[in-house]
């Protein structure tokens, strides 16, 4: 199948500090004849505000509005319809980067483009420096050693899968926690794993914040996520 003559950027833009961007993502979008990234219907685009200054005041902006309470229904609607605008940009010769916040095939946004648009464009990745290793980082402790499972975790899913995933584990990341931060810190506490969980907010901000589980603020903001301990303690083996 012949692709299109424009090419299609998956780039990552790392987890926030846009010193953590890499030079290719930098290049990239601040080549693309396009650039495209998902935005909130109200306020700004996390990705597009890490890239701002990358971004060719020549370059068409095409932002991907995703309600933020919609369900996966309209959403498969909105990612219809971003991918036949993109498709049409491509055809038409020009380079479009799509912007995704950390790394674009870690639970990014991006991944449901690229199965709409795989067969029928030539794509090229730029990974990014993920929100896990950027947290770790935040949190001045190793995300997993030697033979331990890593599992990661989104925070919607039911307590029952959470519980019986961590009980499997030896470190533990829990992603998408927003709202259902208190349900976490239940559920944590009834495992008895407090002291073992830190909770990281916007990790790399300047605003980042690293504390114990316990001390977390009410309100987590979406950008947010735990990290949990239960393998061998690195700081003593
Ligand atoms: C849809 S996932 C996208 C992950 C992203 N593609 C990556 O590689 O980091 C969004 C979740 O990543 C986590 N996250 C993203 N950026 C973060 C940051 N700067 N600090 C802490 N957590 C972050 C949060 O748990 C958030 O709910």
């Amino acid at each position: 199948v012949a692709k299109t003559i424009g090419r299609l950027f998956g780039v990552g833009t790392g987890p926030g500090d846009p010193e953590l961007v890499t030079r290719k993502a930098w290049r990239v979008v601040s080549e693309a004849d396009v650039v495209a990234y998902p935005a909130p219907d109200h306020g700004t685009s996390f990705s597009r505000q890490i890239m701002a200054d990358a971004i060719s005041p020549d370059a068409i902006e095409l932002p991907i509005i995703i309600p933020m309470i919609s369900g996966r229904a309209p959403a498969q609607a909105i990612y219809d319809e971003a991918a036949e605008q993109i498709l049409a940009y491509l055809n038409a010769g020009h380079d479009v980067a799509v912007l995704c916040e950390g790394d674009p095939l870690f639970y990014g946004s991006f991944m449901y483009l690229l199965a709409r648009l795989r067969d029928d464009v030539a794509v090229e990745m730029i990974p990014g420096v993920s929100s896990l290793v950027a947290s770790a980082s935040a949190a001045l402790r190793p995300l997993a050693a030697r033979s331990d499972i890593l599992t990661v975790l989104a925070a919607p899913l039911s307590d029952d899968k959470l519980e019986a995933a961590i009980h499997g584990a030896e470190a533990v990341a829990i992603i998408k926690l927003g709202r259902h931060l208190d349900r976490m810190r239940a559920l944590i506490r009834r495992l008895g794993l407090m002291d073992q969980a830190i909770y990281i907010g916007h990790a790399s901000l300047p605003h980042q914040k690293v504390m114990p589980l316990g001390e977390a603020p009410d309100d987590a903001p979406y950008f947010s996520m735990i990290l949990l301990y239960k393998g061998s303690d690195p700081w003593i083996n």
